[in-house]
């Protein structure tokens, strides 16, 4: 769930990786107490650092000048569980990265302002790389996440909704962030127009089906390896990839409806909602839609020369379709 060997996973830059770490290490240093047991409780465990990895191995793809990749791999991995940090109090979930979460511990009222405070040090990291264009992307970013997390919201318990109103929610919750990663590394490393915009498209695309994967991971995942509960989506209202397949192949009398209507029961009905979307091929029907979107990730390298970022970046596509964690 958390320590995942990165070498394997970000062969070229796995060593670099490091210099992030020490960044985000840095974070934590404050004066202020109950700021500092924040802080230290919230960057205490590690996830995956997908984000800042897509960050260096873009931009080792050209001049790969660590003083600005650094920080806005940082930038970006703070950003990301600032996001976490608010996710959770929306959630209302107790466990994240194999330990309590931050407002499990503390309350939800202090744990908002966490983030915002986490938000605001991510920005000011992202400035240390002199660049009003990546800077410009990082706001742009965020600003795709809040209106994808606010959709989210506004959608729960509504069976109206369709695949394609969850495709752009998931574009600015998730794709928006790792978009944002590939295309500042991209940047910041000095590639051409035609690169940049190859490699935003990889990063969107690929952070697709990131989001897809979690979705269903939601449905059939190990709460022990992903470090954060499970089969909680349906419960919380929010209907993902394979509930909208499901309600679309089932429209009449359908588990979920009765689970979003019941009124007595609700456990029982919950189960049955999610024993008849794990019976059915909706799981791979996502999983497919999920593969289609490496497929355009991996189309869109081919620009690229033949290099060791390049390989390692077509190897992560097939890693999110395969990841337990
Ligand atoms: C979790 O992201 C939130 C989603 C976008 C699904 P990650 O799975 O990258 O979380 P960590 O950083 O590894 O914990
Ligand atoms: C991703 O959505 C959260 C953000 C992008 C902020 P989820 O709600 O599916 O993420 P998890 O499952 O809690 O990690
Ligand atoms: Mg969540
Ligand atoms: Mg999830």
């Amino acid at each position: 769930m958390t320590q995942t060997p990165l070498k394997p996973l970000y062969g070229p830059v796995a060593e670099d990786m490091i210099l992030v770490e020490d960044v985000l290490e840095s974070i934590k240093q404050v004066e202020l107490v109950p700021l500092k047991r924040m802080l230290d409780h919230a960057l205490e465990a590690r996830g995956k650092r997908l984000r800042p990895a897509l960050v260096l191995l873009t931009g080792n793809l050209g001049d790969y000048n660590l003083n600005k990749l650094v920080p806005l791999g940082a930038a970006i991995e703070l950003l990301h569980t600032a996001s976490l940090v608010h996710d959770d109090v929306v959630d209302g979930a107790l466990s994240r990265r194999g330990r309590p979460t931050t407002n499990a511990v503390f309350d939800n009222a202090i744990t908002v302002l966490l983030g915002d405070y986490m938000f605001a040090n991510a920005a000011e990291m992202v400035t240390r790389t002199g660049s009003l264009s990546v800077t410009r992307l990082f706001a742009l970013a965020l600003m795709k996440m809040t209106s994808g997390e606010l959709d989210q919201d506004a959608a729960a318990f509504d069976m109206g909704k369709d695949v394609q109103q969850y495709l752009w929610r998931i574009g600015g919750k998730t794709a928006a962030l790792i978009a944002n990663a590939t295309e500042g590394g991209a940047v910041l490393g000095g590639l051409d127009e035609k690169t940049v915009e190859a490699l935003r498209t990889y990063g969107y695309s690929l952070g697709m089906a990131f989001q897809i994967v979690d979705d269903i991971l939601d449905y059939t995942g190990d709460e022990e390896l992903m470090g954060k509960p499970v089969g909680s989506d349906l419960l919380e209202g929010t209907v993902t990839l394979p509930g909208l397949l499901f309600l679309e192949r089932y429209p009449r009398n359908n588990p979920i409806k009765r689970f979003f209507t019941a009124r007595r029961e609700r456990h029982l009905r919950l189960q049955e909602a999610i024993g008849a979307i794990l019976a059915s091929d909706v799981i791979e029907a996502s999983m497919d839609i999920a593969r289609d979107y490496i497929r355009r990730a991996n189309a869109a390298l081919d620009v690229l020369p033949a290099s060791d970022a390049k390989d390692c970046l077509a190897d992560l596509g097939e890693y999110v379709l395969n990841r337990r964690s």
